[in-house]
């Protein structure tokens, strides 16, 4: 594989590797009908050795895991991949660094059972907080007399005034987009876009989303030389690339992503399918008020949605995503509202998360929507057959 492609590769994997779940929890509760309908036993439930070809330590761990694992150890040492790997195959031994993170883990697990019960405290970022080596000598600022903040903080909860109901808050937004009836008479939608900042002009990624009313979704991202499809017919999520590589399986930050994905619009699953939905607080966002609404996806992913109090539209999306180490956040900031055929939808799509340079899924923008068309159901089923 020529640099170019595996470079490109490389940067749809990153893209995956943002997201995270916890598919164990769906499953032990087994309160949750979507994880539980899409749930096969397929590749993704194996145990990583399986799947992947050089485990030694995450022996055990579902191959769906391995991603939001690895993300969350790149997110927490400010690194990226090729810190620890080299090229193409993930599986080979390269780096010191990829042994000395093997030391960690076993650490992290001796900890983590001599002294909490087994339970997940400690995780690399507890030590690592971002930095290659963790810092063992506090800074003389923390020492020095700090000034006494006059103000109180901009952020936070603001004061004054009861809360509105969940239901005031979400009507509020529908009527925002454009009112239930001009929702409801969407039934499909092709969505173009395109990286916000693209990055040089030949590594042009173009995604199509296709959605389908109720809930099917397929996500295509297109690049010369590699290609990758993840879809939800509305009973299984998978996923499935050019290289037929085992990046082709479904994994865990992928399938979290699709489901939302599958929302006509953010958020339409609040009301019906989310668990312990409440308004927790106002608070401060840009120049504005937003009322947050918090729950719990069918996913099982801790979520927060910020409504501007004015416009009543949505603002922000806050997802705190469980790994096999700890718990990952990102943020999609939604803008640029545009009215299209009666219903109103934001046309950039910002994300942030920590890691930097590879944790950030990338932000992007609408290029051209297409509403009601018809489009076959078996496209939410596979990848497109013609592709290389
Ligand atoms: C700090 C070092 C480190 C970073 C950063 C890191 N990994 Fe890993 N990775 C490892 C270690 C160690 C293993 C082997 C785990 C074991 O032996 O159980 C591994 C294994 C893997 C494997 C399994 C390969 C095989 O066939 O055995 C894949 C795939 C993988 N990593 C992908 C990634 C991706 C994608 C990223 C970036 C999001 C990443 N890794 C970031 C250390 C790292
Ligand atoms: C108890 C604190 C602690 C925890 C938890 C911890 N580390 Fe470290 N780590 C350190 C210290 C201290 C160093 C630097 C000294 C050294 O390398 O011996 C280090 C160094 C490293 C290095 C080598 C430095 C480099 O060049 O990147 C890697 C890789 C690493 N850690 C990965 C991890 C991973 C992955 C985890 C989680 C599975 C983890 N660490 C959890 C304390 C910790």
């Amino acid at each position: 594989m020529s640099e170019e492609i595996s470079r490109q590769v490389l940067g749809a994997k990153q893209e995956f590797a943002v997201l995270i779940l916890f598919f164990a929890a769906c499953v032990i509760w087994g309160r949750n009908a979507i994880a539980q309908s899409t749930r096969t036993q397929e590749i993704e439930d194996q145990p990583a050795e399986r799947v992947f070809h050089n485990i030694q330590v995450l022996k055990g761990m579902r191959a769906g895991d391995l991603q939001g694992a690895m993300s969350f150890i790149a997110s927490s040492l400010g690194v990226d991949c090729d810190h620890c790997h080299r090229g193409e195959d993930f599986g080979q031994d390269l780096t010191k660094e990829k042994s000395r993170a093997r030391e960690m883990m076993r650490m992290v697990r001796e900890i983590n059972e001599s002294a909490f019960r087994g339970e997940n405290e400690v995780n690399c970022f507890t030590c690592h907080q971002g930095h290659q080596n963790p810092i063992s000598l506090a800074p003389i600022s923390l020492l020095a007399p700090t000034e006494r903040k006059k103000e109180a903080p901009t952020a936070g909860p603001s004061a004054g005034g009861p809360l509105p109901a969940v239901e005031e808050v979400l009507n509020h937004y529908v009527q925002a987009l454009g009112g239930q009836a001009a929702l409801d008479g969407v039934t499909s939608r092709i969505i173009r876009t395109a990286p916000l900042r693209q990055q040089n002009e030949d590594s042009k990624t173009v995604s199509i989303t296709y959605q389908k009313a109720p809930t099917k979704v397929l996500v295509s991202k297109e690049s010369p030389g590699y290609s990758s499809w993840v879809g939800f017919d509305g009973q299984r999520a998978w996923a499935q690339d050019s290289l037929k590589s085992y990046w082709g399986i479904l994994n865990i930050p992928q399938r979290n992503s699709i489901m939302r994905e599958s929302e006509l619009y953010p958020g339409s699953r609040i009301l019906k399918q989310y668990a312990d939905v409440r308004v927790s607080r106002k608070e401060k966002i840009g120049d504005g008020e937003a009322y947050v609404v918090e729950g719990r996806s069918p996913e099982d992913t801790t979520e927060e949605f910020y409504f501007d109090a004015q416009s009543g539209l949505l603002l922000r999306r806050h997802i705190l995503e469980q790994t096999v180490f700890g718990k990952f956040q990102m943020q999609e900031d939604f803008e640029d509202y545009r009215g299209i055929g009666g219903v109103k939808m934001a046309f950039v799509m910002k994300w942030s998360s920590p890691g930097g340079a590879w944790g950030t899924r990338i932000s992007t923008k609408v290029l051209e929507v297409k509403q009601n068309e018809p489009i076959d159901d078996k496209r939410f089923e596979h990848a497109p057959a013609s592709k290389p």
